[in-house]
This record gives structure tokens, sequence and C-alpha cells, in this order.
């Protein structure tokens, strides 16, 4: 917890946190660390180099539970500290990368805010999709429609 504290200070986690012993404090290595989830809400922020434009997006974390961690944590083994989207050497780029010719501007996984939107959005539109499907469907045995989240811009970057 002590390493991450600093983070919380922009995750700004508005409900409760759980903690509990990553493998390594359970086998009694050296790494003696708590990982804690942030329950409820989290604001998710530009970084501090960034000038937004929109205003900031409440993510409800445990409203997303059903999935399993590695569905977003993509890169966690499961047993160290899961690290944030922004981490130095993953979705660290601040801007826009430059237009290469061909390629669209949202190809670039790196710039945080393509990985937010492709991510967030992509699997609630996948959803969306899904369920425009079940509803055009003619079978009388319908499945029911699907819960999902916000894919309009001020659904997210709420006021
Ligand atoms: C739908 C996507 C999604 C799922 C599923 C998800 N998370 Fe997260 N989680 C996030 C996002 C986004 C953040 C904020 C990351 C950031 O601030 O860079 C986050 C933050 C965290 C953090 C705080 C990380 C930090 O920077 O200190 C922890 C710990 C965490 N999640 C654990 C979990 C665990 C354990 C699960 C499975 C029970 C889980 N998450 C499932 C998206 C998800
Ligand atoms: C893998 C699929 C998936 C990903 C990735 C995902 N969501 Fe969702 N999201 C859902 C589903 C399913 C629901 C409906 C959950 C419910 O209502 O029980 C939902 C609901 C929501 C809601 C409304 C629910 C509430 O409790 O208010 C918001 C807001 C939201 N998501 C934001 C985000 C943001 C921001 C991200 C990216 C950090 C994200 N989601 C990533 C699947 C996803
Ligand atoms: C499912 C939620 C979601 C939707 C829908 C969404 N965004 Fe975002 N957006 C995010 C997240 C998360 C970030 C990264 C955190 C941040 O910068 O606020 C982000 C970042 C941004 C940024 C960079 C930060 C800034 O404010 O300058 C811009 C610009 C932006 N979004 C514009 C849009 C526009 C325009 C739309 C509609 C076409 C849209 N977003 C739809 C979640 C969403």
């Amino acid at each position: 917890m002590q390493k991450k504290g600093f983070k919380f200070m922009w995750l700004m986690v508005t409900a409760m946190i759980v903690c509990f012993l990553t493998a390594g404090a359970i086998s009694g290595k050296e790494t003696k660390d708590d990982m804690c989830i942030p329950m409820g809400d989290i604001e998710l922020k530009a970084p501090d180099s960034v000038e937004s434009i929109r205003p900031s997006v409440r993510f409800p974390h445990s409203s997303h539970f059903d999935y399993s961690c590695k569905q977003c944590h993509h890169t966690w083994d499961g047993s160290e500290q899961v690290q944030g989207c922004m981490t130095s050497g993953c979705h660290d780029l601040d801007q826009a990368p430059k237009k290469v010719k061909g390629a669209k501007s949202d190809d670039d996984i790196q710039y945080y805010k393509n990985a937010y939107h492709a991510q967030c959005i992509g699997c609630h539109k996948n959803i969306k999709a899904k369920n425009k499907e079940i509803e055009l469907s003619v079978s009388v045995m319908k499945p029911k429609l699907m819960k999902t989240g916000p894919t309009g811009c001020i659904q997210c970057h709420e006021e």
C-alpha cells in the first residue's frame, strides 16, 4: 500500500477499499505488501501534464466485477500489485502521437486516451451491438437483453 499511496490522491476513491495479502506475503516472501482493491467509484482523470477539455470520468469499479480482473488489468500476473493503466511503459503517452499516413489517429494504444476509449467504449458498444441482434432476431425464445454502460461523450464525461 505504501508505495502506491500517492496514486490514490488522483484516484480519489469515494467508497470503501478492500485489502488483502498478495501471494508474496502469504508465502512469506519479502514482498510483504497488501493489495487494496478500490470498491465503488474511481475518478479517472487525465494526467497532470494534460490540460483536459472534458470533465473527469466516474468509473464504478465494482459494477464490473462480473468480469475477470484480467479482462482490464491485462498484464496482471495475479500475484503482484495491479498497476495503473498509465504506468510507465504502458499507456503512458499523454498526447496523441503524430499522424502516420494511412493509420487512424486512434490506432496508437500507448496514448492513454485511446486506451481508455478503446476499452471502455469498445466493450459497452459490443454489448449494445449484441443486444441489437437479439432485438432484431425473429426467434421466439429471445434471450434477455444484457446490461451495458455508457457510449455517449457526456454520459461518461459528466459535468
Ligand atoms: C472493466 C475494467 C476493470 C475490471 C474488470 C477490473 N478493474 Fe481494477 N481498475 C480498472 C481501472 C480503469 C482502474 C484505474 C486504473 C488507473 O487509475 O490507472 C482500476 C484500478 C484498480 C486497482 C488500483 C490500481 C492502482 O493504480 O493502485 C486495483 C488494485 C484493481 N483495480 C484491482 C482489480 C481487481 C482485483 C479486479 C478483479 C476483481 C479488477 N480490478 C477488475 C478497471 C477494471
Ligand atoms: C469488458 C466490458 C466492459 C469494460 C471494459 C468496461 N465496462 Fe463499463 N460496463 C460494462 C457492463 C456490462 C456494465 C453494466 C453493469 C451493470 O449495470 O450491472 C457497465 C456499466 C458501466 C457504467 C454504468 C453503471 C453504473 O453503475 O453506474 C459506467 C459509468 C461504466 N460502465 C463506465 C466504464 C468505464 C469508464 C470503463 C473504462 C475504464 C468501462 N466502463 C469499461 C462493461 C464494461
Ligand atoms: C465509456 C466512457 C467514455 C466515453 C463514452 C467517452 N469517453 Fe472520453 N475518456 C474516457 C476516459 C476514462 C478518459 C481518460 C480520463 C480522462 O482523461 O478524463 C477519457 C479521455 C478523453 C479525452 C482526453 C482528456 C481531455 O479531457 O482532454 C477527451 C478529449 C475525450 N475523452 C473526449 C471524448 C469524446 C469527444 C467522447 C464522445 C465521442 C468521449 N470522450 C466518450 C471515457 C469515456
